[in-house]
């Protein structure tokens, strides 16, 4: 790939960025439909994130994905922002305008909801979902569910005070459970989404007994490193049916890309081989 003074530049503004899946994915897009352009990884710290943001008019970027720690302190840096980023409280794409204004949305819910339906396409919002975790995650996806009419949340953390709050500042039929009455909680459910970091290679394993989940219900895992988490393991093998978590990577990634170079990349196998090729 040649850069030239016209390649159309986005990138990914995160501290550290290196383990971040988002350059593959939307340089194969680029390549694959042909665009002169180059998304390109951008590791900046906490306290130079302002500057950061001001300079991408200056440098012509067309726009950047925003990622941790810095999607919440970015919401107060835009100059304005979609309703998802408002009531997710985060913003994780930018798109530079045509005067140069920063433009917040946040992809997240989106991504969540569109991987869901296409992997599951009989999942129906009538039925309770069950989400483990509290932390910016959960909101992307508590969010996502409220819009599109899920009509009971119940929200398991590990610290309660933290659910608590969550569910009142988003509102709507959330309910914030205790971390210990997660098993119960599971019953009656259509969906469970694990949306904390246990299971992540690293990461302690996520500690769910499975026994009181109905068969039908589907469990989406949010983390993707590995594929196939513990948790998705076993519901598996218990015949739930699974969702793993590169698809929300994926589809959260497309209306970013639309968003700075005007055209809607497909999310494919073909793509999902290329992020996971290393
Ligand atoms: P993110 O923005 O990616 O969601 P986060 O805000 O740090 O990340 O949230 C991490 C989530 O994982 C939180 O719900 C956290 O629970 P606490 O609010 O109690 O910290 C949860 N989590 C992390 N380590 C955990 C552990 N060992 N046991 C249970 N929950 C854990």
């Amino acid at each position: 790939m040649i850069l030239t003074g016209t390649t159309g530049l986005a990138g990914v503004i995160g501290w550290p960025v290196a383990h971040s899946l988002s350059p593959r994915l939307h340089n194969f897009w680029l390549e694959a439909l042909g665009i002169d352009g180059a998304y390109i990884p951008l590791a900046v710290k906490p306290e130079n994130l302002s500057l950061a943001l001001w300079a991408l008019p200056a440098l012509g970027f067309k726009g950047a994905n925003i990622t941790v720690p810095h999607k919440e302190q970015a919401l107060a840096l835009v100059e304005k922002s979609d309703s998802f980023a408002k009531r997710i409280g985060a913003v994780n794409t930018i798109r530079v305008d045509e005067k140069g204004r920063l433009i917040g949305s946040n992809t997240d819910a989106y991504g969540f909801i569109k991987n869901l339906k296409s992997e599951a396409r009989h999942w129906r919002p009538s039925r309770p979902v069950l989400v483990l975790g509290a932390g910016g995650a959960a909101r992307a996806v508590c969010v996502a569910l409220l819009s599109v009419g899920v009509r009971e949340i119940r929200i398991c953390n590990r610290t309660h005070s933290r659910a608590e709050g969550m569910a009142e500042e988003i509102g709507g039929p959330l309910v914030a459970l205790h971390w210990g009455d997660r098993e119960d909680a599971a019953e009656g459910v259509g969906l469970l989404v694990n949306t904390t970091k246990l299971g992540m290679t690293g990461a302690p394993k996520l500690r769910m007994p499975l026994t009181k989940l109905p068969p039908s219900a589907i469990v989406n895992d949010i983390v993707y490193t590995p594929l196939m988490t513990p948790l998705l393991a076993s519901a598996g093998e218990r015949g739930n049916r699974i969702i793993d978590g590169l698809g929300m990577l994926l589809h959260q990634a497309q209306p970013s890309f639309t968003a700075w170079y005007g055209k809607k990349p497909k999310v494919t196998q073909a793509l999902r081989n290329h992020v996971l090729g290393g």
